[in-house]
Formats: C-alpha cells, structure tokens, sequence
C-alpha cells in the first residue's frame, strides 16, 4: 500500500537526509517542502529584494509559479519553468526564506503545490507544518528533534563539504534564531502534530534513524 509519511521538526535535525533515505528504501516520491519556499526566494532576490518585508515583496512574486518535479535523481524545483535547484542552498536564500515563508500568501499558493505531490502514490514530505497542516490525514508523522549544539555541527560539515566558510558558532546562532522565529511566529508555527512520533537524532546514525522510520512505516502497510 502506498502510504503518506511526513517527517518535521527545526532545521538542522536531519529531516531531508532522513526522509530522502526512507523515500529510496520504500521506492517512494521524496517532497522537501522547503525547497519550494526557497523558490520564491531565489526570485525575490533576483528582484534585488532581501528583506521579507520589503513592500515590494508581493509585487515581485504575483504569478511566479514553484513546482516540484522529479528526475532520475529526485525532486527538483522550478519556477516559472526555470530550473532553479541549484540555487536554493544560497546562504542569502536560506536567509531569506525564514522570514519570507511566514507571509500567509506564500504558505497559501504552495498548499495545492504540496498536496498535488500524493497523487504519485508514496510519499515522503518533510517541512515544518506537513503532518499538522498540509497533510493532517498521512498515515505516519514523525517530529524529529536534536540538540542545537549537534544540530550546528551537522550543519557546518555541510557547508564545509560545498565549500563554504564559515564559523560553527554563527551557524549555530543562526539555527537558534531560526528555531525561535519558526516556532515563535503566529502563522504555521513549528508545533508537534496531531498523532506524531518523537524521535530525538542527538546521537543516532542516518542510518538507525531512517531503519527506525521505515519499521513504523511497514507497520502501516507501506
Ligand atoms: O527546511 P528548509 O531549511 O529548507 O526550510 C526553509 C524555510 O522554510 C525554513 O526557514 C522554514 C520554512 N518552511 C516552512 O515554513 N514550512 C515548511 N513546510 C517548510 C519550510
């Protein structure tokens, strides 16, 4: 049975390297909702806007349209046609895009994006609000959590492995004002969804936490 997982919790606790590697081992679509929210960005900042709250914002992204599609490697992304996969890691981008994807107008256009993706049959969506909001019926949803200070390092091996500088005390700053501006903000909070599962990463393996999703996972049918 084709079943819909979501997997969310704050950045940095491994949920897209999880929830890629629970996608492959099922032969499931992987959807990273955040990727889509990074799109607008990409956009806005090509405008030359980097201030979410810049009243230009809106203006610059009437009718710009983000959508996944999937390749022999996985999900990308693209706007208005374009491509823009490659883009979406930017640091402005990742800075941008906290602030941006608080906007209900943007949170609105994507949720037909997102919900569109299970009509491919088994998914696997990570993001902050997809087992509580775009998908509240799926049938496994997992809140991944770890520690700010591991959740740093993780972070930081990743921008040394794309090589880009950085300090692991910035990062981890920047990952704890994230945290709070995600769980802190009025629309689509960061919140524990109805039915979840907790799972705490400090400490384990990707592998143990994908093998330990892919166990509830079949437990459900899939
Ligand atoms: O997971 P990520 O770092 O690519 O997410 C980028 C931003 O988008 C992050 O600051 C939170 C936001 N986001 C969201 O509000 N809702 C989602 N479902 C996914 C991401």
């Amino acid at each position: 049975m084709a079943i819909v997982i979501t997997i969310d919790g704050p950045a940095g606790a491994g949920k897209t390297t999880t929830a890629r590697g629970v996608a492959d081992e099922l032969g499931y679509h992987y959807l990273d909702t955040g990727a889509l929210y990074r799109g607008f960005a990409v956009i806005a900042l090509r405008a030359g806007i980097d201030d979410a709250a810049s009243p230009a914002l809106l203006d610059a992204l009437r009718g710009v349209a983000v959508e996944a599609y999937w390749d022999e490697n996985g999900m990308r992304v693209r706007v208005d046609g374009e491509d823009v996969t490659g883009e979406l890691r930017r640091p402005a981008v990742t800075k941008l895009v906290s602030p941006l994807s608080a906007i209900p107008e943007f949170r609105d256009r994507l949720m037909p994006v997102q919900r569109a993706a299970a009509d491919l049959g088994g998914l696997v969506v990570d993001g902050r609000d997809t087992g509580s909001v775009v998908f509240p019926n799926a049938d496994l949803k997992i809140f991944l959590v770890a520690d700010v200070h591991e959740r740093a390092l993780r972070r930081s091996r990743e921008l040394a492995a794309a090589g880009v500088e950085h300090d692991v005390k910035d990062v981890q700053r920047e990952i704890a004002e994230r945290d709070a501006r995600d769980s802190g903000r009025k629309v689509a909070p960061l919140v524990f969804p109805d039915g979840g599962i907790r799972i705490d990463t400090t400490g384990l393996s990707i592998g143990d936490q994908i093998a330990r999703i892919v166990a509830l996972a079949r437990e459900r049918g899939a």
